[in-house]
């Protein structure tokens, strides 16, 4: 059964594509075919799995945008044995505006992976920094949902906002989405703010926090820039071990 997974908060620079990006990597070493799909203009996730954006023909947008093309004609292969990627394009911005006068506008991902994806474990959406249109079409698409916070000034600020549509896609579009977790980033064990933030999480919220965190460290801004997972960009580092332990918990919890 595949597993849909978007990766979601409105707020920019939380670590989504880092989660995206390096949680396939960590699914696919362990044997899992892994899709992801770049629902963001930005295509930090195409990028980031070295893609060249410049040869980039068809994208995204062409499948959301009346089905110029169907997904598996723009599924591209990474160098990396395992994982696949629909890449974004910087179009994706205009598709948005395009979605708004479409008949049942918030299903379009939905209706265009329905069938397209049996061939994959898991199929992993990164969402773009907002709650427009691209956003919920990748909820709405979605199984489940992991939520990045970072672990600093203002990180719980917004998240009821995402609850609250998470919420209402629940009640009218796609009653079985779940949040899978809220997931700890950017932390910096030796300030006291990262962990009260933390203890915040926990206790604060009533949803689930993953027991993986992970930590502020330089690797894994570089890896994208190699278009590479930390799982093959830096096997033996520190961060590879944690998305291994992420992709183990999501393995666990992900499974109906
Ligand atoms: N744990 C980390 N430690 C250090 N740098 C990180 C960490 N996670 C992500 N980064 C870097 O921080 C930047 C933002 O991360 P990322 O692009 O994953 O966030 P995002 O939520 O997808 O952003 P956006 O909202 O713009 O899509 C990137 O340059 C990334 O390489
Ligand atoms: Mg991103």
């Amino acid at each position: 059964m595949t597993q849909v997974i978007a990766i979601a908060n409105q707020k920019g620079g939380v670590g989504k594509t880092t989660t995206a990006i390096n949680l396939a990597g960590a699914l696919a070493e362990a044997g899992y075919r892994v899709l992801c799909i770049d629902m963001d203009p930005q295509a930090n996730l195409t990028a980031g799995l070295g893609i060249n954006l410049n040869t980039v023909e068809r994208s995204m947008a062409d499948v959301l945008s009346d089905g110029r093309a169907t997904l598996d004609e723009v599924i591209l292969r990474t160098e990396v044995e395992g994982i696949d990627v629909a890449p974004a394009h910087i179009d994706l911005a205009s598709t948005e505006g395009e979605l708004f006068t479409m008949l049942g506008r918030e299903s379009i991902l939905r209706d265009a992976i329905a069938g397209r994806v049996d061939g994959y474990d898991y199929v992993l959406i990164d969402c773009p920094p907002n709650l427009g249109l691209l956003t919920v079409n990748g909820l709405v698409a979605a199984d489940s949902v992991i939520i990045p916070v970072q672990t600093q000034y203002y990180a719980m600020k917004g998240l009821n906002n995402l609850v609250k549509v998470i919420n209402t896609i629940r009640t009218k579009l796609n009653r079985d989405l779940r949040i899978l977790g809220l997931l700890p980033t950017f932390f910096d064990s030796r300030t006291n703010l990262a962990r009260d933030m933390l203890e915040e999480l926990r206790v604060v919220g009533d949803h689930h926090v993953f027991n993986t965190i992970v930590r502020n460290t330089v690797k894994l801004g570089e890896a994208p820039l190699a278009g590479r997972p930390i799982t093959t960009y830096a096997a033996t580092s520190e961060a590879a071990k944690t998305y291994r332990d992420l992709a183990r918990e999501v393995i666990e919890l992900a499974t109906p």
